[in-house]
């Protein structure tokens, strides 16, 4: 698989990029802007060689079925004009930002860029052929590269457009398509808790999260991989209620119980579930918490955080780990009163600081910032579906296969 580094010759070449810029916003301001700073050493040196650097990448989610004036309504509210700004400051240099995704304007936007120059395209959302890997806008998008990398690992997962088709299309005409240094770090760790060494035993992970059905092949395919799943989070009561227990007003999956039941016997002792939670009468307008044995919560009452046992049980099982892989917060950590389990997990990683541990992104990724641990782990995934479709698959992610 060639990388960026193998990309030279770069002067007076056209090189489209596909980054995640799909950060958060609220009001046009940038809540997090660790995804464009994830993509800076790429984007760095592809301008230090003198390349032509059109980016491209998704923002939000633009449902085009919906009609003409809510499509309009939601393209307002997902335009990438304040990404290219924050892009500016950080590069410390012009970043010439195109509103529009096709036509004259960007054709002409892109022809006059100099060499060392940077041009952020619109919304590769705002066209509905993005997502149905439409191959006439893949062409428009592959006609302007002489290069293609592919640094969205976060969107690796996509075989849209801009992620599998531009390339497809490139590869064809011979030209060179790579990954960059973001994919390049995020492949290599993500492989290391796919295929597993013996040297990487114990190889723990750690699960939580809503809901059971979301995880059902992440669940299998680490079953075969790790020797101990810890499950917290809430999907956990699914799993406390199919082996008998009393999870009181918690969210269950009843559809999943014979899964879970099925999952716990097949796994042999090696699925460690929560001994106790921390319960609240109610979600956010609760009046009340106990602490109490998880497969005995009271009536009215609902697990919010794994209990202090717990977390003393997954500490102990986590000291031991040489490896670990972690997906979904123990508990409702946007919360004050549900953080513990959260942070105890944390603590337990920041206790094995040599050992090679893994945060699969999404939730967990935002709390282990919130908590201030983000240093403690080898690796913090910047893309929550594609870092669990990557172990799902077993190390295979559309966007990068098509590089490979
Ligand atoms: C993400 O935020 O997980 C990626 O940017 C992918 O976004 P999507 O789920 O809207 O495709």
């Amino acid at each position: 698989m060639l990388t960026v580094k193998d990309l030279k010759d770069l002067k007076g070449k056209t090189v489209v990029v596909r980054v995640d810029f799909n950060v958060p916003l609220k009001g046009g301001e940038i809540r997090d802007d660790n995804r464009i700073v994830a993509a800076l050493p790429t984007i760095q040196d592809l301008l230090g060689k003198g390349a032509r650097l059109v980016l491209m990448s998704h923002l939000g989610k633009i449902k085009h079925k919906e009609a003409p004036e809510v499509v309009e309504e939601m393209k307002k509210k997902n335009d990438m004009a304040p990404v290219a700004a924050c892009l500016e400051k950080l590069l410390g240099q012009k970043v010439y930002f195109c509103p529009v995704t096709r036509g004259d304007e960007l054709t002409d936007m892109v022809k006059s860029l100099k060499d060392g120059e940077v041009l952020l395209m619109q919304n590769t959302r705002y066209e509905k052929g993005e997502e149905k890997n439409d191959p006439e806008l893949a062409k428009i998008w592959a006609s302007f590269a002489d290069a293609y990398v592919m640094d969205a690992f976060g969107s690796a997962h996509r075989a849209h457009a801009s992620t599998y088709g531009v390339p497809a299309i490139l590869k064809e005409e011979g030209k060179p398509v790579a990954v960059g240094y973001l994919v390049e770090k995020e492949v290599a760790a993500l492989t290391r808790c796919v295929d597993v060494k013996d040297a990487d035993r114990p190889y723990v992970a750690v699960l939580g999260g809503l809901k059971v059905s979301d995880k059902i092949k992440v669940i299998d395919s680490l079953l075969k991989k790790c020797d101990k799943i810890l499950i917290g989070g809430a999907m956990a009561f699914t799993f406390i209620k199919a082996l008998g227990g009393k999870v009181g007003e918690s969210p269950v999956e009843d559809d999943q119980l014979q899964y879970a039941k099925n999952c716990y016997e097949a796994a042999h002792g090696n699925i460690i579930l929560p001994v106790d939670t921390v319960a609240a009468n109610g979600f956010d307008n609760w009046t009340e918490i106990v602490e109490v044995d998880s497969n005995a919560i009271p009536d009215g009452f609902q697990g919010l955080d794994i209990g202090p046992r717990t977390a003393a049980l997954f500490k102990d099982e986590l000291k031991k780990a040489k490896m670990v892989f972690w997906n979904g917060p123990m508990g409702v950590f946007e919360q004050d009163s549900f953080q513990s389990g959260t942070i105890a997990i944390c603590e337990a990683i920041q206790e094995i600081p040599h050992s090679f541990t893994v945060c699969g992104g999404g939730d967990s990724a935002a709390a282990i910032k919130q908590f201030g641990f983000v240093k403690s782990f080898s690796h913090v995934s910047t893309g929550g579906g594609a870092s669990l479709e990557m172990i799902e698959n077993d190390g295979h992610l559309p966007g990068i296969d098509i590089i490979r």
